[in-house]
């Protein structure tokens, strides 16, 4: 089919909000907008002000109201456990009424914030749609934080209510979440009212009296009474969660996002950028803990209608590298959506993807690559074992859902490799320079996004409109700026290169390497330190520390080095793959002080790297390369 995407893409640019306004018509509103989008509210303005609606209304119960409630909503498939459960939507509705009536039996109501801190058990799910029903915010936080950043979150968003799990599974290892929540309520300021503990046999949690209630039993104690918790009607404007994500600092960002809106930017895209028709079964290869996540696990395909897979298990290791072909074959999913790293670690295992040949892919359509840039490498060995189109789309936490990409439901563009394609409707995606004006075709720059914001985007961070408009919006005024670095080539396609921030990206997952060098920096023995992203072959990059040691310090550098990684374990936690720690005698910097971090990387990578004219000391370069060698990493001279 001929693509309508110019066509689509020019009538959002004619007339943004009639544009969104018919896309409005997919959701069930219980009160219309008075204004598509009102400019003068909020930090940039704010979309479909006065109307009303209910999230979990939109994803449950219009569904089956419709007669749609023996359609299967989500299939848990947890190789860990050994478990495979349907739940329809009906099934959904019961468990979210009923933990619904539990928040609201332990004082939850609308506005407070609920954090949600479990493993991929459907039991999460229930406890975001419940938290949505009452009107409530909830705040998931990804399993593999350590407690003091979970800490860090409660003390942000303050809960009156924490649903946690007793236990995750990792391949190797079950990671008791009890001790880690008990631990950071100890360490947090704000103490919530209760922690409401979702038991798993592979390791009970104790509760406290008091404090803690049993997950289970109360839901069933809510299923005996059956007051059936209606949705409450909440305006389009208010928050339906706060994701937290990294920012520069060692301080999580809460990115904010809305309750209308939100729906109206999931609804099309699952329309039109995916291509999903109600019934389809969806399968979002990620964690809830990360947005896309929240979009495309959660939100997006049951707004839509579709049938979504909850897997608790990873690519490989859950049995083996044919874990993802078996979960297609087994639940017929038409289109799987995972970073490029769980296809890197597949490949690793089964280069050949022999193990396709036990499973019958033929319901499988279409692969969504995200999180992270999908090298063309990757891609082109997706395409030819999968056989079918490979779809890289960009976007981040803070636009929660995508900014550019190759838009299956208008009819697919040609792709090229290395490109997330085209800007999608509600995007005027941008390249400036550091100073704001606008570059050439095939120049890198600065990606910004023209003002205002699509349906969907953040209307602010949690609590903190001045540090959302300082850092992204005043830098390049009336955009916001992406922190990411690209181009955008002759035929519009955009490619998206590097951050032009501390951020990197471990096996799809954002971390700041300020907040590891913040911690490196803490350990008694250490005078100051710089924390580098280098390439790694299956999780793109990972994180590497230098260490210069205070003068006085006689001890093994062996020790101090194994200290400060069980230090970043223990404050980050293990999702920050903080392995790689070394001990030089000084950092290169500029003479004004500045650490030469980029071409630090540029060494540990192997590229081309020059030598600085500002730097005060050359020769510190060569002590780095002799380090990185000694360690393994690739290691050149200088260009010139
Ligand atoms: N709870 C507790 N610990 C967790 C966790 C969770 N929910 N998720 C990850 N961890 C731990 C892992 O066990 C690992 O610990 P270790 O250092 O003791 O081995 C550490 O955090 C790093 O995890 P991860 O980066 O996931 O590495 P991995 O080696 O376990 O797996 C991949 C690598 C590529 C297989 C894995 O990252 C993956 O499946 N990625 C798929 C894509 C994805 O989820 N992207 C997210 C955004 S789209
Ligand atoms: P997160 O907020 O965790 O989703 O991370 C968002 C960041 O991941 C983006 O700002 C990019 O730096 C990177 N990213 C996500 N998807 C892609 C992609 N398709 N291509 C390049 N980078 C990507």
């Amino acid at each position: 089919m001929a693509s309508s995407y110019a066509a689509v893409y020019e009538a959002w640019k004619q007339d943004p909000q009639a544009f969104w306004a018919e896309a409005a018509t997919a959701v069930d509103w219980f009160t219309p907008a008075d204004t598509t989008f009102d400019a003068a509210e909020g930090v940039y303005g704010r979309w479909f002000v006065g109307a009303q609606t209910n999230t979990c209304y939109n994803c449950i119960d219009r569904h089956v109201l419709a007669g749609r409630g023996d359609q299967v909503a989500l299939i848990y498939d947890s190789p860990v456990t050994g478990t495979v459960e349907h739940w329809t939507y009906a099934q959904m509705l019961a468990e979210v009424q009923a933990l619904a009536s539990v928040y609201l039996e332990l004082g939850v109501t609308r506005g407070d914030r609920v954090i949600i801190y479990m493993p991929m058990v459907p039991q999460a799910i229930a406890a975001m749609l419940a938290a949505s029903r009452i009107g409530a915010v909830h705040s998931v936080v990804f399993g593999g934080f350590a407690a003091n950043e979970l800490a860090t979150r409660i003390d942000d968003c303050t809960p009156r209510l924490i649903v946690s799990a007793s236990c995750g599974i990792e391949t190797a290892r079950i990671v008791a979440y009890k001790p880690l929540l008990d631990a950071a309520i100890d360490m947090a300021h704000h103490k919530p009212d209760h922690c409401l503990v979702f038991q798993r046999p592979q390791c009970r949690a104790d509760l406290q009296a008091g404090r803690d209630m049993d997950y289970r039993d109360e839901v069933e104690r809510a299923m005996v009474a059956d007051v059936g918790t209606p949705c409450v009607p909440m305006e389009a404007t208010d928050p339906l969660y706060i994701l937290y994500t990294s920012g520069t600092t060692g301080q999580p960002k809460g990115v904010v996002r809305d309750t209308g809106g939100h729906m109206v930017a999931l609804l099309w895209s699952m329309q039109h950028f995916y291509g999903l028709k109600p019934g389809d079964v969806f399968w979002t290869a990620s964690d809830i803990g990360w947005v896309v996540g929240h979009s495309y696990i959660v939100y997006g395909p049951l707004l839509n209608g579709n049938t979504t897979v909850l897997y608790e298990g990873k690519p490989i290791g859950t049995p083996d590298a044919g874990a993802f072909w078996r979960v297609i074959a087994q639940h017929g999913v038409t289109a799987l959506f995972t970073a490029p790293t769980a296809f890197r670690a597949i490949r690793k295992e089964d280069p050949q993807a022999g193990l396709i040949e036990d499973h019958d892919l033929s319901s499988l359509r279409v692969l969504f690559l995200a999180g992270e840039r999908a090298d063309p490498d990757t891609l082109d060995w997706a395409e030819t074992v999968l056989k079918v189109p490979v779809i890289d789309h960009w976007w981040q936490t803070e636009t929660g859902w995508p900014i550019a990409g190759n838009p299956r439901g208008l009819g697919l563009l040609a792709v090229k490799h290395g490109s997330a394609t085209v800007p999608l409707p509600g995007y005027d995606v941008r390249i400036l320079d550091d100073g704001g004006h606008p570059v050439t075709a095939g120049t890198l720059g600065n990606v910004v996004i023209g003002l205002p914001l699509p349906p969907g985007c953040l209307p602010t961070f949690w609590n903190a409109d001045n540090r959302f408009r300082s850092g992204c919006l005043e830098e390049f005024p009336d955009h916001y700026k992406t922190a990411d670095a690209g181009y955008i080539d002759d035929d519009g396609y955009i490619f998206i290169m590097a951050r032009t921030d501390d951020i990197i990206n471990v096996a799809g997952h954002r971390l700041s390497t300020g907040s590891m060098e913040e911690i490196c920096a803490s350990h008694p023995d250490v005078a100051e330190c710089a924390v580098i992203g280098i390439k790694d072959a299956i999780k793109g990059q990972v994180p590497a520390g230098f260490l210069v040691l205070n003068a006085n310090v006689s001890r093994e550098t062996a020790d101090i080095e194994r200290e400060v990684v069980a230090l970043v374990r223990n404050r980050i936690g293990p999702v920050a793959a903080f392995k790689t720690v070394m001990c030089i005698k000084r950092l290169p910097k500029t003479r004004s002080g500045k650490i030469l971090r980029g071409t630090m990387q540029k060494i540990a990578d192997g590229l081309d790297w020059k030598m600085p004219a500002t730097i005060d000391d050359p020769l510190i370069l060569d002590e780095i390369g002799a380090v990185l060698h000694d360690r393994g990493f690739a290691r050149r001279t200088p260009g010139n």
